[in-house]
């Protein structure tokens, strides 16, 4: 597997972790909650990344051909879980400024704050790229989708 992969994989895990941590014996609270289901659908849809790296790097015809039909499978849900994503982000950042203001000197704000503008950027290069699909759409996808896995690894570790 590509290392976007493992990258992923890494996120997920320090993301619950900090969740847990900052969670106490009466639950959850519902701002992080919300922030770790957007955080589980954007690095779903992310490793659509790895899938394809993975495809383009094996030189092993099956695992081509099983990541290809596993990747076709999942085409209908991306746009979707990637608009889910947007929705349930926008209810997290109402939650975190309905508990703290705006917030502006506080790294995590200011870090999730850009996070949030990025995945607006990548919903919407999504929206347009299936509309009308074009190269320079394509690269706007894929660079929002850069910019995104690492202001989100910012805003998660901070
Ligand atoms: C793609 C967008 C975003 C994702 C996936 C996301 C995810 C998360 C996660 C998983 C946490 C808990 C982990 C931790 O505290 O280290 C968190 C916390 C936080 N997020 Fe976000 N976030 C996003 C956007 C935003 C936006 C737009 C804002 C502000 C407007 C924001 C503000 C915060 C704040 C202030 C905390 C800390 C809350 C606390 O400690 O009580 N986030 N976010
Ligand atoms: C969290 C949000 C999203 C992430 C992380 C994401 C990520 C990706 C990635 C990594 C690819 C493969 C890049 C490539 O072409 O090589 C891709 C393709 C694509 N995305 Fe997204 N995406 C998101 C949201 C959306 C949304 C909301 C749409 C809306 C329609 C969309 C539409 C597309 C289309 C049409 C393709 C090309 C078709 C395909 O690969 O089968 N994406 N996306």
């Amino acid at each position: 597997m590509s290392k976007w992969f493992y990258a992923n994989i890494v996120l997920v895990g320090i993301a619950i972790w900090h969740v847990i941590s900052k969670s106490s014996f009466s639950g959850v609270p519902i701002h992080l909650l919300a922030g770790l289901l957007g955080a589980l659908f954007v690095l779903f849809n992310w490793t659509r990344q790895a899938v394809f790296s993975t495809i383009r790097n094996t030189p092993d015809r099956n695992v081509k051909i099983k990541l290809a039909s596993l990747s076709k499978k999942i085409v209908p849900y991306h746009r979707w879980v990637g608009t889910l994503a947007l929705v349930i982000i926008i209810i997290h950042a109402i939650l975190v400024i309905h508990l703290y203001g705006f917030y502006w000197e506080n790294p995590t704000f200011l870090s999730g704050f850009v996070t949030g503008i990025a995945l607006v950027g990548m919903v919407t290069t999504g929206w347009l790229r299936l509309i009308k699909p074009s190269v320079k759409k394509r690269r706007a996808h894929i660079y929002f989708g850069m910019a995104l896995f690492f202001l989100l690894a910012i805003h998660i570790i901070l």
